[in-house]
């Protein structure tokens, strides 16, 4: 049984969705705080008696403890809050939340003797880049809390391995787009700040004006360029990392990007092609925060996890598209 924390979320649910699909048995500990219910029912009546939901809380060192005794093969970690810009205004929240749950939900594997961990790391560890494409070895210094939480579970992550002999690989995610292909579940955060499902929403004319935040950044048509991974594509790396671990890999770290960088107005155009609609965006001053151009050199992934991510940009913007669309009914 593989056990997926935070699995009613966004990328959580596509993992554990293929984990189902691969005839696993499948585990969700989820405190429903930001995942959905609804994704919950959705994973049910797909993968029946193979799939657990538990309703549990990682800042409740019972909960996780207890949820553990049942001894998982591996822990996929998934469960914590992600939003940039919140986590520079509630640093206390981030550090709570995001830390101190990942710290219980180590002691609690310690406890129970669970020894392998997928954690699921950013980007966003790096800060501003002093060279890109970014790779593993570029310095790491985070520029927001929520990156710099990340950092420090990697780190103590590290530690409970030489102590205790918890192996870890760490995922680090760029930036990750698009939905299921069948649109069984997709991305849906409320509220919803990335650029993607925002251009999207936009389509639905309901009241939302989307917004470009910048202009002058140093790329290509000065809007910021970013990694666009595949959900399915970065789900795959998750399943690799398992397969690595069970065959006895060391703790390691991966960055998970394509290695291409697409700018702001290039997704927007990509987003107008899809959906055959002429949409409308202004163009508005920077958002704090964001560095000008985030592309991964995903070559260490490629070779030790035998890893290659397949999905365009474009193949994101369409399953995206598809599942917004399923949405609109449901929300
Ligand atoms: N953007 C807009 N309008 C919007 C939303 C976003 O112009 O409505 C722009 C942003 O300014 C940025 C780009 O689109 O330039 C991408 O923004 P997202 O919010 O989609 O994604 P981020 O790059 O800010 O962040 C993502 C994840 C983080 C992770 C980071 C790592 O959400 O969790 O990638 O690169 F840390």
């Amino acid at each position: 049984m593989y056990f997926v924390t935070g699995g009613a979320g966004y990328i959580g649910s596509h993992c554990a969705l293929e984990l189902l699909k691969q005839g696993y048995e499948v585990t969700v500990f989820d405190n429903l705080s930001t995942g959905h219910t609804e994704t919950c029912n959705i994973l049910k009546s797909f993968g029946g008696s193979r799939f657990n939901f538990i309703k549990g809380d990682l800042l409740k060192p019972d909960d996780i403890n207890n949820a553990l005794k049942a001894k998982p093969e591996a822990i996929i970690h998934f469960a914590a809050f992600s939003q940039v810009g919140e986590s520079v205004k509630e640093p206390a929240k981030y550090y709570e939340n995001n830390v101190i749950g990942s710290l219980n939900l180590l002691n609690a594997m310690k406890k129970n003797e669970v020894r392998k961990i997928v954690f699921s790391s950013t980007a966003a560890i790096y800060g501003e880049p002093i060279e890109v494409p970014i790779s593993e070895t570029h310095p790491k210094n985070p520029i927001n809390t929520y990156g710099k939480t990340k950092l420090m579970i990697e780190n103590i992550m590290d530690d409970f391995d030489l102590a205790y002999g918890i192996k870890s690989v760490r995922l680090r995610y760029f930036n990750v787009a698009g939905a299921d292909s069948n649109s069984l579940i997709g991305e849906w955060h409320n509220p919803e700040t990335h650029l993607i499902p925002n251009i999207l929403k936009s389509t639905f004319g309901k009241d939302f004006q989307l917004k470009i935040f910048g202009t002058d950044y140093n790329t290509k048509d000065g809007t910021c360029v970013r990694d666009y991974i595949n959900i399915e594509d970065l789900v795959s790396a998750h399943i690799l990392a398992l397969n690595y671990l069970e065959n006895g890999g060391e703790t390691n770290f991966f960055n998970l990007g394509t290695k291409e960088g697409s700018s702001v107005t290039e997704v927007l155009n990509t987003c107008r092609e899809v959906t055959e609609k002429n949409i409308e965006a202004e163009y508005t001053e920077r958002r704090a925060g964001d560095p000008a151009c985030l592309i991964a050199d995903n070559s260490k992934a490629k070779k030790i996890l035998n890893w290659t991510p397949k999905k365009t940009l474009k193949d994101s913007i369409k399953t995206a598209y598809n599942w917004e669309k399923k949405l609109q009914t449901i929300i």
